[in-house]
């Protein structure tokens, strides 16, 4: 595996954009163990494919249960009834303690022999207060190396019912799912009482909330006591959908709120189960514009002026918390996140690391037990290295503070593939700046728009390519051009490269087949099909990166990228276009005919611009440059000019 040892982001001067967000971390693997102790086939879709989640689907594997992978977020789970096939195993659970918890509960009140270890950092993580509990019901456990903390072994033991069953909930929630989600198992009544405060009761709603999906019901008193009835047992639900994941989900709302947005996630909203959807109203606590539907989520920064200061109770929000916590660095004054004591017990001491980072910065913080206070610093470092500390959620935090204009070095950034493996690349999605050069056919879009790239050392996407060899495509699968579900088809699952200026369709380079008349004329026809469109566009979206992108089109301002740094509106006369057609032709040793190309440029543009989806039309904010009496040259310098211009004013 290739380890990266750090990402450099560059300075960033705002966010907008849409992203689709990955499984949540949470669902996936409560969904994973419970369609494995379920009765009946479960098939499990939108599941997040992460280190965490492997480490989950991999100690189930070793169990005897069958995971079949149809997709990398889908997968079919072969339910055991409660019963693991193998009553014998040694289970490495990497640092995942949505897995190992459960499954310590599971495994332990079936009687079996296993052995549960992990990294180091996993060692140093608490699981006392649940190993207590499961003694309660008779099972043998013991500490392999430090009392209090994995590794295990797990001995079988005598199981039997006690009356009530106690657990702790002042050090994680994840104690209580675990004994909620292994209780039905036994078969008979089970009563749970907390015999201390439940901290993070949003995670243990997730879990209820689950449970009552595989046809198992609790009755919970408060939040002290918890009776599972007896005669339940899990019943697999078929097929189950997991959301988007609700923390991930932080860092783009924040993203927007800091960098003015407008930020829309995608997979999570208001009938979301994940306590986590409320980070939004935090966020719209500290004066951003935050919008919800049943299944996205948007931000935008404040009408008026900076985030304003807070100081919030954030215990039912324990993970999108820190997230807060770089966001500070944004806000009119000193902050404050109380009730956050569960940080100590994380991936790493998260209060501890998140102090020591954000002082790179420049922030003074102060922290408490159980609080972290930051005043936010007047000028953020530049050029800062970040250390992660093994810790996904460090990592996505501190890529925020590239937004304060600075660059932001972020040391082991693939810690993130704990939760969110393509994590960087959907960031640069909604941040790294773009610039959209849009225009007729001809108009020397292309050429301009490749030299403003190579000038600035942005990528560069030519869209008109993707319609090209849409349409080489189709012809070459003799599917008809008008047939809007085929050729859309096609557009979705398009096998093309581009690669040291050449472009390759499967194994064929195309570059030159998709220049020909024939094909322009193609690629005009397939652009007017809606599905066509559709198709394309979270691919070409996908080419933004960093540290930039120039993209040309036809609708790479209006429709693609509205919220680019800068649009320009590239146009020439008809005849300058044709005469420059014609040249290149000759110059080719092609046949041309200097009428037909005209009249053929004409239909072309008369098409692109009365299709009734992304006619090509300039923009509202699109400064226009006419090339017909400029050479190159001029051209770029004209839209270079323009690009400075536009870009420093949209970053005041
Ligand atoms: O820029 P070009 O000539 O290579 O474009 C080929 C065709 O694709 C052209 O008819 C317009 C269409 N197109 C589009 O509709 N939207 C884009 N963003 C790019 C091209």
């Amino acid at each position: 595996m290739l380890i990266m040892k750090t990402l450099t982001l560059p300075p960033l001067q705002g966010a907008n954009g849409t992203i689709r967000l990955p499984g949540s971390k949470s669902i996936s693997n409560r969904v994973l163990l419970l369609a494995a102790l379920a009765q009946g086939v479960c098939e499990i879709r939108d599941l997040l494919d992460s280190d965490d989640t492997r480490v989950m689907v991999g100690a189930l594997r070793q169990l005897g249960v069958t995971v079949e992978s149809l997709a990398p977020d889908v997968v079919r789970v072969t339910g055991c009834g409660g019963e693991f096939p193998l009553r014998d195993a040694d289970l490495f659970m990497g640092n995942a303690g949505t897995a190992i918890r459960p499954l310590t509960a599971a495994l332990a009140l079936t009687g079996g022999h296993y052995r549960l270890s992990g990294v180091a950092r996993m060692h140093e993580r608490p699981i006392g207060d649940l190993v207590d509990s499961l003694r309660q019901f008779g099972a043998v456990i013991d500490y392999q190396e430090t009392e209090g903390y994995p590794p295990l072994a797990l001995k079988g033991g005598e199981i039997r019912l006690p009356e009530v069953i106690t657990v702790r909930g002042d050090v994680s929630s994840q104690f209580l799912t675990a004994l909620l989600i292994a209780a039905p198992l036994s078969g008979q009544r089970t009563v749970i009482e907390m015999s201390s405060e439940l901290i993070s009761k949003p995670y243990v709603e997730i879990t209820l909330n689950l449970m009552a999906r595989f046809g198992v019901s609790v009755e919970r008193e408060d939040w002290t006591r918890f009776v599972v009835l007896a005669g339940q047992a899990y019943r697999s639900p078929e097929v189950i959908y997991v959301e988007g994941d609700a923390s991930s989900a932080s860092y783009f709302l924040a993203a927007g709120a800091i960098g003015g947005g407008p930020v829309r996630v995608e997979g999570v909203g208001k009938a979301s189960i994940q306590g986590d959807v409320r980070f939004a109203e935090a966020l719209a606590a500290l004066g951003a514009r935050v919008s919800l539907g049943d299944n996205w989520m948007e931000a935008s920064g404040p009408a008026d002026g900076k985030l304003r200061a807070f100081d919030l109770d954030l215990n039912h929000i324990p993970d999108a918390a820190m997230t807060l916590a770089v966001v500070a660095l944004f806000a009119d004054g000193p902050c404050t996140l109380r009730n956050i004591a569960s940080w100590r017990v994380k991936e790493t001491d998260r209060i501890a690391a998140m102090a020591k980072e954000l002082r790179k910065l420049g922030a003074t913080v102060e922290q408490g037990t159980d609080t972290i206070a930051v005043s936010p610093a007047p000028t953020c470092g530049n050029g800062v290295a970040i250390d992660t500390y093994d810790d996904h959620r460090m990592a996505m935090c501190f890529s925020l503070a590239a937004l304060a204009g600075v660059s932001v070095t972020i040391n082991e950034p693939d810690c993130v593939a704990k939760t969110f493996p393509d994590y960087f690349d959907r960031f640069a999605e909604v941040t790294a700046p773009v610039i959209a050069i849009d225009g007729p056919s001809a108009s020397g879009k292309g050429t301009v728009a490749e030299r403003v790239a190579a000038r600035l050392g942005y990528h560069y996407l030519d869209s008109g390519s993707l319609y090209r060899l849409t349409a080489l495509a189709a012809t070459r699968s003799g599917i008809a051009l008008d047939n809007e579900a085929s050729v859309a088809g096609i557009a979705a699952a398009l096998p093309a490269r581009f690669k040291e200026g050449r472009i390759w369709l499967n194994d064929d380079d195309v570059t030159d087949a998709i220049r020909t008349e024939a094909i322009s004329a193609g690629a005009s026809k397939v652009a007017v099909l809606p599905a066509v469109r559709a198709a394309l566009l979270a691919r070409q979206r996908a080419y933004r990166r960093f540290p930039g992108l120039v993209a040309d089109g036809r609708d790479m301002g209006s429709v693609v990228f509205p919220g680019a740094n800068a649009k320009v509106f590239l146009t020439a006369s008809a005849e300058a276009r044709a005469e420059r057609r014609y040249k290149q032709l000759i110059a080719k040793g092609m046949a041309a005919n200097i009428h037909a190309l005209l009249q053929d440029l004409q239909e072309r543009d008369a098409r692109d611009a009365q299709r009734s989806v992304a006619p090509l039309a300039q923009c509202a904010d699109a400064e226009r440059v006419d090339t017909t009496h400029l050479d190159i040259d001029a051209a770029v310098g004209a839209v270079m000019e323009i690009v400075q211009r536009q870009s420093a004013g949209k970053n005041k």
